[in-house]
C-alpha cells in the first residue's frame, strides 16, 4: 500500500425527514444564499421546504446555476453574494450545483482575478480563505457532497478545482429530494459512481486490501441496486443504498493508498465540453474501450475485478478479462446508456476536436503510469465509434 494522508471533515446527514436539523448545522446568525440549479429544485418545492427549515435567518436565493456550471453564471452568484454579505453558502442541486457553489465560496474571497482559481488543477487553488458551505443532494452521482473538489466550464473547457477549504461542512442526504429525478439521470448517476470507483481500483495491485474490498463492494452494491432504482422509482432501500454508494465513490476514503487512473474522465470532461454529452454517459462510452485497449497494463486488477465484482471464474485468464470488460459495458447498456460515439452523432471530425482540445489543456500523459498519450487516446475513441 502507498502512504497517504486522509482527511474528510464534511459531516454527513442521511436519511428521510432530516431537514430540521439544518437549524443545528448553519449558525442562528448566518446570512444564507440557496444556490440552485435551472428549476427542478424549485418546481418540486424543495426550495421552499429548506427555506422555511432556515426558520429566521436572512435567506437569498440564487437559481439558474446550469448543468456543467458555466464561469460566468457563477460569477453573478460571486457578484450577489459579495453585495448581500453572505456567510453561509447552500446548495441545493446535484454536482454542477454543488461545484458551483465551491467556486462562489473561493472566489468570493479571492484576490486575483477569479478566473486563475482554475488554472491550478490537482496542485491546488492558492487560496486562504472561502465562505462556508452545505449541501441538500437531489442527484446522487459525483460524490461532491463529500469532498473539495469541483468542476466548472470556462470558455468551452472542463477545468478541475481543488481546494480543502472547499470541503462541505455538511450535506444532507434524503432520498425524497431525489425521488423527481427523470430515469436518464439515475442511469448517469449511477455510471458515474461505478466508474468512480473503477479509476480508484483498475490499476494496479499494490496490496490495499481494505480500499480493494470497500471498492468491490461499492460496484457490487451499484450493480444490485443501480438497475431496481432505474426501474423501480419507489423502491426506497435501493435508492438509499444507491444514494451511499455514489457518496462513498468519491469521499475520497477507497483512493487512499493506491494508484489512480482518471484517463476515462479527463476524455469524458472533453466529450461534454465539446458535444453537452451528461457527464455520466460520457464515462460509461469510454470506459469499455479504454480497458479493452489497457488489458495488458491492467491485467492482475481486471482478474481480481472478473473474480470479485463479476463472479467470473471460468475459463482463460483472458476469456475472464473480456467476460469482465463485456459484462461491465451489459450493465450500463442496462441503463439504456448506449455505448458508442456514432449514436451520438460523433464522427472522425468530432475526435479530431477532442484531441485537440485535450492537447491544449495538456492532458498527454494519463494514466496511473502516466504512459497513455494522445495516439492511444485516439485508439480508445476510434474504436469506441
Ligand atoms: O438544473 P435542474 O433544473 O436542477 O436539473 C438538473 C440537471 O438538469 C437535474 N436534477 C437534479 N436533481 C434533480 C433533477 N431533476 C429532477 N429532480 C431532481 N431531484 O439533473 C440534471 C443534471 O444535474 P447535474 O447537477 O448537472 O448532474 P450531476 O450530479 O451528474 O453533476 C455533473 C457535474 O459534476 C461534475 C461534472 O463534471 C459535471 O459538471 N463532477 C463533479 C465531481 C466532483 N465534484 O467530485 C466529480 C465528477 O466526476 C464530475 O466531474
Ligand atoms: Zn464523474
Amino acid at each position: 500500500m502507498l502512504d497517504f494522508n486522509f482527511y474528510n471533515p464534511t459531516q454527513i446527514v442521511f436519511g428521510q425527514n432530516r431537514l430540521g436539523e439544518l437549524d443545528q448545522m448553519i449558525p442562528a446568525n448566518a446570512k444564507v444564499m440557496i444556490v440552485y440549479g435551472g428549476g427542478s429544485a424549485k418546481k418540486y418545492g424543495t426550495i421552499d421546504k429548506v427555506t422555511s427549515a432556515l426558520g429566521n435567518r436572512s435567506v437569498v436565493e440564487f437559481g439558474g446555476v446550469e448543468a456543467n456550471p458555466e464561469f460566468d453564471t457563477l460569477m453573478k452568484a460571486v457578484e450577489t453574494a459579495k453585495s448581500e454579505k453572505i456567510d453561509f453558502l447552500l446548495a441545493v442541486g446535484g454536482g454542477s450545483v454543488m461545484d458551483g457553489t465551491k467556486f462562489i465560496s473561493l472566489a468570493m474571497h479571492y484576490d486575483k482575478e477569479a478566473s486563475d482559481i482554475l488554472f491550478h488543477g490537482f496542485a491546488g487553488v492558492p487560496s486562504s480563505k472561502a465562505t462556508p458551505l452545505g449541501c441538500i443532494v437531489t442527484l446522487p452521482a459525483t460524490g461532491s457532497e463529500s469532498n473539495s473538489f469541483s468542476v466548472v466550464t470556462f470558455n468551452e473547457q472542463k477545468y478541475p478545482v481543488m481546494s480543502p477549504l472547499t470541503f462541505p461542512k455538511f450535506s444532507l442526504l434524503d432520498p425524497d429530494f431525489t425521488i423527481t429525478l427523470p430515469k436518464e439521470q439515475i442511469a448517469n448517476g449511477v455510471a458515474d459512481a461505478f466508474i468512480h470507483v473503477i479509476e480508484q481500483y483498475l490499476t494496479m495491485p499494490v496490496d490495499a486490501r481494505v480500499q480493494d474490498r470497500m471498492a468491490e463492494g461499492i460496484m457490487r452494491t451499484l450493480i444490485e441496486v443501480g438497475q431496481t432504482t432505474y426501474n423501480d422509482n419507489e423502491n426506497l432501500e435501493a435508492r438509499k443504498n444507491f444514494m451511499w454508494s455514489a457518496t462513498t465513490a468519491l469521499n475520497g476514503i477507497i483512493g487512499v493508498g493506491v494508484p489512480h487512473d482518471w484517463t476515462t474522465h479527463m476524455i469524458g470532461h472533453e466529450l461534454t465540453a465539446c458535444f453537452g454529452i451528461a457527464h455520466g454517459r460520457t464515462l460509461a462510452i469510454i470506459l469499455p474501450y479504454l480497458l479493452k485497449e489497457r488489458k495488458q497494463n491492467k491485467r492482475a486488477k481486471l482478474l481480481q475485478y472478473a473474480d470479485r465484482v463479476w463472479d467470473l471464474r471460468e475459463g482463460s485468464e483472458d476469456e475472464r478479462i473480456e467476460g469482465a470488460i463485456a459484462k461491465t459495458e451489459e450493465f450500463f447498456n442496462s441503463l439504456d446508456i448506449v455505448t458508442n460515439l456514432t449514436h451520438y452523432g460523433i464522427d472522425d471530425k468530432g475526435i479530431e476536436k477532442v484531441l485537440s482540445n485535450m492537447e491544449k489543456m495538456g492532458l498527454t500523459a494519463l494514466s496511473e503510469t502516466q504512459d497513455l498519450g494522445l495516439d492511444v487516446v485516439k485508439k480508445i475513441l476510434v474504436s469506441a465509434k
